[in-house]
Parts: structure tokens; C-alpha cells; sequence
């Protein structure tokens, strides 16, 4: 039996966990714990309590509200403002305090603990200007990465772990990249063991999609609500790529990194759907069309927002050697489940994504 706390754990990734990981080991005492931060998060509560997972309404910057949470061996961080924009349009103050301070208050109680960590950080670490400097093809529907890349880290099969660090990476990838560095000194110095995820984009069912984060959820709602959508940026066509990976995809693989802490424990790794899971905005656009039969005007929005970038696929392999983990949804069986959780759920869900 584990104790495990899910912090975040009323969120897309957070609540999808913990109710995947009661459903494989109904003895284990999960608590999530979120201060409600995300629109739409308190619509998670419901299927929460539903399977058997205590929720704690607190802050991972109050150190209380975390003390209050109860004892834990397994601690899983899922708690974040995680979108790539948050700071541009005044203070990055909550961003600081909540991904960096809070993770912070976090490790203090995986210390006095001796809990185990799983962290969710992401693709944003990797700077924008080493994306930048690559070269890509404009094909018809997407970027393609150039064949004769000299960037170390760079391949067919993506970028991996070996992509160069220096440079601007936002603020949300500057709180997950210091995160990722205060983890591993805890780790090395208290003896603690974890793994650090850098994970591409995730989706799925109960994720509330937004302009800024969850783009595979916002583009189906929008086609089913007839919404407003924009090719936002690198000429206003829709031709950035991203790859994406089903939440139950990158919970089978923590259940395996669960499993193998001792021999991982204190690695890095990128996690995402690779190559075979990419896609672009315009060809999002057409499998949005074919699933709800809705042909809705998208904008174009020529200029490129700050801290985009055009093209992020996750090179696996790392982990892949390790655990023989990889993706089993692709982007077919990821969309089709998203469309049938919205149509499921209209009614609540109507107002928070159309
Ligand atoms: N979804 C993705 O594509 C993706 C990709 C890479 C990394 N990640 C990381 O995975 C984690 C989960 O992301 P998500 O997609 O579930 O986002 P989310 O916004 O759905 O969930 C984050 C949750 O954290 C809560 N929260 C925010 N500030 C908090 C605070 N101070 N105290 C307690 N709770 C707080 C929010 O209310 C929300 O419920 C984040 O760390 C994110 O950076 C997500």
C-alpha cells in the first residue's frame, strides 16, 4: 500500500492520475490537493470523490496547507500555472511563487518525508532561440524539420535530452528548469528518490483547453460550439507542430517508472507521443471537421506571440531503452476520446470551452 499526494490533483494531469492509479491499486490512500487556480478544475472534484480520492483544498505555497495534507511516500507534483504566456501581460509573480517557491515547499515535505518524487516538467526548458536558429521546410499542412541539422540533441526522431539549455526559455520554462535543478540537489542531498518527466504536450478527457494551454481540447470544443479560432503566428497558417500523448499514455508510464525508481532514480527524460504523433494546427482543423461535422471561419494571426515556437516534436528514446515504454493511443483514438467526453458532458463543459 502507498500513500501517495498528487499535488495539482484537481487538474487535467493531476485528477486524471490519481484516478487512474486508484483504479489499478483500490489499497492505495491518495490525497489530491489544489487551490483551484484553473477555471474549470473544480469540475474534477465530483469524479474525484466518485473514486474514492481524498481532496484538500490548499496551496502549494502555504507550507500549512501542505503539512495539513497528511503523510505521504509518494509524492506526485502536478501543481502549476502551466501556461507558456502566464507573466507576459503584467507580474509573473503567481507563476514565480506557485512553480518555483511552491515546488520548493514541496521538496521540505518530501524531505521531512522521505517520500519519492515524481515531477512533471516540460518541453518549455529547451530555449526558444535554439528552436529558432533550425532550419524548417514549409510543406502544405506543416514545418518540417530540415534533414541536415547541426544542433546537437536534434534528429528525425526529435529533439531529446541532449538539446542545448542556454538561452530564453519564458518564464514558465525558467520556474520548471530551476524546479527541475532544486529537485535534483534534494534528491542527491536527502537521499530522496524521484524522476523528472519533460513532457510534451498531454491531452486528453478533462482537460480545460484554452488559447495558452490545451490546444487539442480547444480546437474540438470550438468546432463542436461553433467558437472563434485562430492560427495564431509563423504567418498565420496553422503550420506549427507540436506531438502530443494521451494522459493514459504517460500514466503507464509513471506506473512503470514507479517500478523502476531504484534503478532511474534522479534521471531527466523527454516524454511525449514522437514523431508518429505530431501534428499540426491545420491538420488539427481537419480532423476537428471530419469528427463534429462543423466547418467553422478560422483567423489568421500573422504575428507570432512571444515565447512560441514553431515546431516541438519529443525525441523518446531515452526512456523508451529503459523501460520499452511507448505510446499505444494515436492521434485517431486521442481525438475520438476527447470528442466523445465533450459530447458526453455538454452541458457542463458547454460554458468553460466554447
Ligand atoms: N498538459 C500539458 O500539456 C503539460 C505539458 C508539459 C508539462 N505539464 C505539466 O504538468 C502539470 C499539470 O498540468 P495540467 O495540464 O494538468 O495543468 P492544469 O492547469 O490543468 O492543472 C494544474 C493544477 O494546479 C492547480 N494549481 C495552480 N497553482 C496552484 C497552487 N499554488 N497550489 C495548488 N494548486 C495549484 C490548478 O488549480 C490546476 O488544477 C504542470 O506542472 C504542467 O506544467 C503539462
Amino acid at each position: 500500500m502507498k500513500k501517495v499526494l498528487i499535488t495539482g490533483g484537481a487538474g487535467f494531469v493531476g485528477a486524471n492520475l490519481a484516478i487512474y492509479f486508484k483504479r489499478d491499486n483500490p489499497s492505495w490512500d491518495i490525497t489530491s490537493l489544489d487551490n483551484l487556480h484553473r477555471r474549470g478544475s473544480e469540475l474534477n472534484l465530483t469524479q474525484l470523490a466518485k473514486s474514492g480520492i481524498k481532496f484538500v483544498h490548499g496551496d502549494i505555497r502555504i507550507v500549512d496547507d501542505l503539512e495539513n495534507a497528511g503523510e505521504f511516500d509518494l509524492f506526485v507534483e502536478c501543481s502549476a500555472e502551466p501556461s507558456v504566456l502566464a507573466g507576459y501581460d503584467g507580474s509573473p509573480s503567481y507563476l514565480y511563487q506557485s512553480n518555483l517557491v511552491g515546488t520548493l515547499n514541496c521538496l521540505e515535505m518530501c524531505r521531512k518525508r522521505q517520500a519519492d518524487i515524481i515531477f512533471l516538467s516540460t518541453s518549455r526548458i529547451y530555449p526558444m532561440q535554439v528552436i529558432d536558429a533550425l532550419q524548417f521546410i514549409e510543406e502544405k499542412t506543416r514545418f518540417k524539420l530540415a534533414s541536415d541539422q547541426k544542433m546537437p540533441g536534434v534528429s528525425e526522431y526529435g529533439f531529446s535530452e541532449k538539446l542545448p539549455l542556454a538561452g530564453i526559455r519564458s518564464h514558465y520554462g525558467t520556474t520548471k528548469l530551476c524546479s527541475e535543478l532544486v529537485i535534483q540537489e534534494y534528491m542527491a542531498a536527502y537521499g530522496i528518490q524521484g524522476v523528472i518527466n519533460r513532457c510534451g504536450v498531454i491531452t486528453g478527457p478533462w482537460q480545460m483547453g484554452k488559447v495558452d494551454q490545451g490546444f487539442v481540447v480547444l480546437w474540438l470544443a470550438r468546432h463542436m460550439w461553433n467558437g472563434n479560432l485562430s492560427y495564431i503566428g509563423y504567418g498565420g497558417k496553422g503550420k506549427q507542430v507540436r506531438d502530443i500523448l494521451h494522459i493514459e499514455d504517460l500514466y503507464n508510464l509513471l506506473r512503470m517508472q514507479i517500478d523502476q525508481l531504484d534503478e532511474i532514480s534522479g534521471s531527466v527524460y523527454n516524454v511525449g507521443g514522437g514523431p508518429e504523433l505530431s501534428i499540426s494546427l491545420y491538420e488539427l482543423t481537419q480532423i476537428c471537421r471530419d469528427l463534429t461535422g462543423h466547418k467553422i471561419p478560422i483567423d489568421s494571426v500573422f504575428e507570432t506571440r512571444q515565447a512560441d515556437i514553431p515546431y516541438y516534436i519529443s525525441d523518446c528514446r531515452k526512456i523508451r531503452k529503459i523501460t520499452g515504454w511507448k505510446p499505444r493511443k494515436g492521434i485517431k483514438e486521442i481525438t475520438h476520446h476527447i470528442h466523445t467526453w465533450l459530447k458526453r458532458n455538454e452541458a457542463l463543459l458547454k460554458l468553460i470551452l466554447s
